[in-house]
C-alpha cells in the first residue's frame, strides 16, 4: 500500500498568507498540519509516500518536509504544473502508484481516527473504494454522499443546493488502481477541474465496488482561518499532554495547566493559562496568554492579552490595549502601539489581510 497526499492547490481561502507560503505548512500547535497526516500515514504502515506539489509552493514543502527519513517515510515529490482537480493531481502520480492500491490524502486535512483499520478492512475486501463520511451542519458547502442502508455508496454530489443527506466526503480516501481507469473516463467539471467525487462516481457507474465508512472522530479541514483555529485548539487539547518548559519563565510569572515554552525563550512577568505552545527563542514581557494560543518561533510580544490565537514565526505584537482573541498572525508581522493614547489608527496591510475591530 502506498499514500498520496496532496500538497498543491491555490489555497486562495487562506489568503494572504497562502501568497508567501503553502496552506499545508501553516502550523497548528506549532507543526505544519502536513506532519500530522505523514505521521498518520506512518503509523499505519505506509511509508511509500508521495506527495504532489505546485510550482509556487513545492520547494517549501520540499525543503522543511524532506525525503522522509524524519518520519520513517521515503517521499517523492510529484509535480503539479496547474491545481486541475484532485483527480488530475492523481493522474499525473500514477508513474509513482503504479497498479498499488494507495491512500490518498488531502495535505490540509486530518482525522482522529487511525487509519490502519480502513488499511486492513481495504485489504480484505475486493473493493475499489472506501471513502470517509462525517456528518456536518452545512452539507451544501461540501461534497455529499447518497448511501444505501447497507452502506454502499449510492451517489456523490460535489456542493449540492438540495443534500441527499448531511454526510460530507472527508479528505481521506482509500482506492485499487482501479481509479486510474475511471479518471480516465472523466471530463473536467464546470469550474475546470477532474474532480475526485466524478471518478468515484465513475467507478460506482463502472459498478466497481465503493464503501464508505462514517468517521466516529473529529475531522479537521484547515483550509480557512476558523477552521484553522478549531483545529489548532482540538490539537492542542489531544497532543499537548504535559508541560514541558525548556526555556527561562523569570520571576513574577505564572504558568498553570499544559503548557511548553520551548529553547531560549524568556518569559518575563507573564501570564499563561495552558494548553498553550510557545516556541523558540521568543521574547514575551507583561503578557496574558490565554488558552488554545500557538506562538511560533521568534515571537515578540509585550504589553498584550491575546487568547485562542495562532501567531506564526517573527511575528511582533506589542501595547495592543484589547485583548487579542480568534486571531491568525501571519509571519513577520508587526503590530504595535506606539502612543498610548492613540488618536489614529496606521496600518500597512497586506492584500486579502482581515482587521476586525470589535
Ligand atoms: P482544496 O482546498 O480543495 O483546493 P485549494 O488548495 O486550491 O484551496 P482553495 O479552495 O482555498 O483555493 O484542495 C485540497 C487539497 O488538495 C489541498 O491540500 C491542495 C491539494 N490540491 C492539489 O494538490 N492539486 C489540485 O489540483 C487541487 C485542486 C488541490
Amino acid at each position: 500500500m502506498k499514500a498520496l497526499i496532496l500538497s498543491g492547490g491555490k489555497g486562495t481561502r487562506l489568503r494572504p498568507l497562502t501568497y508567501t507560503g503553502a496552506k499545508q505548512l501553516v502550523p497548528v500547535a506549532n507543526k505544519p498540519i502536513l506532519w500530522y497526516g505523514i505521521e498518520s500515514l506512518v503509523a499505519a504502515g505506509i511509508t511509500e509516500i508521495g506527495i504532489v506539489v505546485s510550482p509556487e509552493t513545492g520547494p517549501e514543502i520540499e525543503l522543511k518536509t524532506g525525503p522522509g527519513d524524519r518520519f520513517g517515510a521515503s517521499i517523492t515529490y510529484i509535480h503539479q504544473q496547474s491545481p486541475d482537480g484532485l483527480a488530475h493531481a492523481v493522474k499525473i502520480a500514477q508513474p509513482f502508484l503504479g497498479d498499488s492500491p494507495f491512500v490518498m490524502y488531502l495535505g490540509d486535512n486530518l482525522i482522529q481516527d487511525q487509519l490502519l483499520e480502513f488499511v486492513l478492512d481495504f485489504q480484505k475486501k475486493p473493493l475499489s473504494a472506501i471513502i470517509m463520511l462525517k456528518q456536518v451542519k452545512n452539507p451544501t458547502a461540501f461534497g455529499v454522499a447518497q448511501i444505501s442502508p447497507t452502506g454502499s455508496v449510492i451517489n456523490l454530489v460535489e456542493k449540492p443546493k438540495n443534500p441527499p443527506s448531511n454526510l460530507a466526503l472527508v479528505g481521506v480516501y482509500l482506492f485499487s488502481a482501479a481509479i486510474h481507469d475511471a479518471i480516465a473516463q472523466i471530463r473536467p467539471s464546470a469550474r475546470g477541474e477532474l474532480e475526485i467525487t466524478d471518478a468515484i462516481q465513475q467507478l460506482i457507474t463502472n459498478k466497481q465496488a465503493v464503501e464508505a465508512k462514517e468517521l466516529s472522530g473529529w475531522w479537521l479541514d484547515t483550509g480557512k482561518k476558523d477552521d484553522l483555529l478549531e483545529a489548532n485548539r482540538i490539537i492542542l487539547d489531544e497532543y499537548l499532554t504535559e508541560p514541558q518548559i525548556l526555556g527561562d519563565v523569570k520571576e513574577g510569572s505564572k504558568i498553570s495547566g499544559r503548557v511548553v515554552v520551548g529553547k531560549g525563550s524568556q518569559l518575563i512577568n507573564c501570564t499563561v493559562r495552558g494548553p498553550v505552545i510557545i516556541g523558540e527563542n521568543c521574547v514575551l514581557e507583561n503578557c496574558f496568554v490565554g488558552s488554545y494560543t500557538s506562538i511560533a518561533n521568534d515571537v515578540t510580544m509585550s504589553d498584550i492579552e491575546i487568547d485562542h490565537s495562532v501567531v506564526l514565526k517573527g511575528a511582533n505584537i506589542s501595547g495592543i490595549q484589547r485583548r487579542i482573541v480568534d486571531s491568525l498572525v501571519g509571519e513577520r508581522a508587526k503590530l504595535t502601539v506606539t502612543n498610548h493614547r492613540p488618536k489614529a489608527l496606521r496600518f500597512m496591510i497586506g492584500d486579502d489581510s482581515t482587521i476586525e475591530l470589535t
